[in-house]
């Protein structure tokens, strides 16, 4: 990957296996007088972690994976996120013990060794690629919308959690207890959104999409006009999260209360948690038992 070192528009980067093509793209950034910075490509899929800190111990969520594009297929602008789904079937069995132990964890004593010990929650940004778990970011947040996916499952009562991370007594909390079920966010984002979304407009249908068995509506961009009703006030409107038997059925859900949701010039995403329902996601290496591919050559 060779990244324009400066604003670019979303048009600084280039992802290539061809190494003309990075040279050139590197000698164009230079030739605007500016310079680049090199990354690994990062060849699997994405999984979000949030780990609970309390300076001293972590404690894991349930994984989950998140859609950053406007548009299906993972096509378009980024965005904030457009729908989530967990748990991850297909995720290597280990992994969170794997992050917690290479990533989390070391990552907790380096701060507390440094006299600033680190209380909240570490969203660890991970790709599973065919040369092992990678950390593409870390955020000291909870992620959006994972959270409201991830959340609808932990039967654990999160303010507990949460005063224990605070007191620093995580190694006291009680193991954490998770719905059966699958959990699947979608969400619904305004006319224009990422650009400068079109807010003020009525929404209609929330009650009927809540009444809906296993669907609960989230509210992030909604407000309430001077008649008390619900209006749009945002990009990203409101989740619709579901939780089912299984991913089609928690996707089914999910999307029929999308459907009873009305925004004029609404957009949403069609293929949150399709690859997955469908057995289509890959791993390059653990669980799916398939081998490292061969390192390029450098
Ligand atoms: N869903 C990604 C984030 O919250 O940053």
């Amino acid at each position: 990957m060779v990244k324009d070192d400066g604003l670019a528009a979303g048009k600084g980067v280039v992802v290539t296996r061809n190494r003309d093509e990075a040279l050139a793209h590197a000698q164009s950034c230079f030739d605007a007088g500016g310079s680049v910075v090199i990354e690994e490509f990062l060849d699997g899929p994405e999984v979000s972690l949030f780990v609970l800190c309390d300076g001293h111990n972590t404690v894991a969520l349930s994984p989950a994976q998140d859609f950053k594009r406007i548009f299906d297929n993972d096509e378009g602008p980024n965005t904030g996120g457009m729908g989530a789904y967990t748990p991850l079937e297909w995720a290597p069995e280990g992994l969170v013990e794997e992050v917690l132990e290479r990533v989390a964890q070391p990552t907790v004593n380096e701060m507390a060794r440094r006299g600033t010990p680190f209380v909240g929650v570490l969203f660890v940004g991970l790709a599973l690629t065919s040369r092992g778990t990678r950390v593409i970011e870390f955020n000291v947040r909870f992620g959006d919308p994972e959270t409201q996916a991830v959340l609808a499952r932990l039967k654990t009562p999160l303010g507990s959690l949460l005063l224990a991370a605070a007191k620093g007594e995580l190694d006291k909390a009680e193991e954490l207890r998770w719905a059966k079920e699958t959990a699947v966010a979608v969400v619904v984002a305004s006319e224009n959104y990422p650009d400068t979304p079109r807010t003020g407009d009525r929404i209609r249908g929330l009650k009927k999409a809540e009444e809906l068995e296993g669907v609960h509506v989230i509210h992030a961009g909604t407000a309430l006009d001077d008649q008390g009703k619900v209006i749009s006030a945002g990009g990203r409107v409101l989740a619709v999260v579901a939780l089912g038997s299984d991913l089609v059925e928690a996707r089914e859900r999910a999307y029929d209360g999308v459907e009873l949701v009305q925004l004029e010039g609404s957009q949403y995403r069609t293929d949150i948690a399709g690859k997955a329902a469908r057995g289509d996601i890959t791993v390059p290496y653990g669980a799916t038992g398939s081998l490292p591919v061969t390192k390029a050559k450098a």
